[in-house]
């Protein structure tokens, strides 16, 4: 089945689709991103994503150019097109396609922003095998700008983390800044001892993870103990359990850092219970 997508107002065959070499989402990484998952056809956090949408636009001082009762249409339509029960739907806005390349800011009058959204399947995403099984990480040095709270298109220094991790055989890399892990390449990181979940605290060295929020308010709904605060590898490698969460992977078990084999190997009981959670929850608020 062909893929519809949008761009820019229009629904398209993706193969139709098409955005300005001159895009400064291109040219500049010069643009935001957000990822919503879709279980059982209907999109799970929605407001979370448009709030946090706002706001990476907000501190790039960039426009928004569709409402949030469009945006929700938009992806509730791709959804029903491109018959998607479990997957995830990507948007990218960037800052548009000036008449040239130049690094100074385009007139927003009279440069009007790109918008794509785009669907993926993944059926099985909510029973995902790796959740039983659990991933393995590498450490590496966090090489990023200095706003990762903003969800930019700039991907490149993560997607190399991933290529590192799977150069040697492992799933992921956790990022780490000045001796204490920041996040995963495209989740946010937690360790867990006994009944307490340890994660960063929020500030611009994370992304403020939609799933962080929402797993965070569970697990303290469920009489766990959350404890934001800094940790460092060799901690993590200490710990009973350890996680990520994203809206692609919900709440996914780390069992190996650096080699090194977190309690006995397997998931343990505080992760699987809270992804059960997490899905359950989630699921009854989806729109
Ligand atoms: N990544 N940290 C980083 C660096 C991320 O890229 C992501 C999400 C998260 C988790 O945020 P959320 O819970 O809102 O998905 C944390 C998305 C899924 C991606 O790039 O595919």
């Amino acid at each position: 089945m062909t893929r519809t997508v949008y761009v820019n107002g229009e629904y398209l065959p993706e193969n139709e689709a098409k955005v300005s070499i001159f895009d400064r989402g291109f040219l500049m990484a010069d643009g935001v991103y957000e990822v919503t998952s879709v279980l059982g056809g209907k999109l799970i956090d929605f407001d979370g994503h448009a709030v946090r949408l706002q706001r990476s636009l907000d501190e790039l001082e960039m426009n928004n150019p569709i409402s949030k009762e469009e945006l929700l249409e938009v992806h509730r339509e791709l959804v029903r097109v491109n018959e998607i029960d479990e997957g995830m739907i990507y948007l990218q806005i960037t800052r548009g396609a000036p008449d040239d390349r130049d690094f100074v800011f385009p007139d927003p009058e009279t440069t009007p922003q790109t918008i794509v959204l785009f669907t993926q399947n993944k059926p099985g995403l909510a029973n995902s095998p790796a959740a039983k099984k659990g991933m393995k990480v590498i450490s590496i040095e966090d090489a990023r700008w200095g706003r990762r709270d903003i969800k930019t298109v700039q991907l490149l220094y993560p997607s190399m983390g991933k290529m590192m991790a799977k150069n040697v055989g492992k799933d992921d890399a956790w990022m780490v800044e000045d001796g204490f892990v920041t996040e995963g390449t495209s989740n946010n990181a937690y360790i867990v001892k006994g009944n307490k979940i340890i994660t960063r605290a929020l500030s611009n060295d994370i992304l403020h993870g939609i799933t962080r929020a929402a797993v965070l308010r569970f697990a303290r709904e469920a009489q766990m103990e959350v404890e934001e605060r800094n940790f460092t590898i060799d901690e993590a490698k200490e710990a009973d359990e350890a996680f990520i969460t994203s809206a692609s992977t919900f709440v996914m078990p780390v069992v190996e850092i650096d080699g090194v084999s977190l309690g006995d190997g397997a998931p343990g009981s505080v992760t699987p219970r809270l992804r059960e959670i997490y899905l359950e929850e989630s699921l009854k608020k989806a729109i």
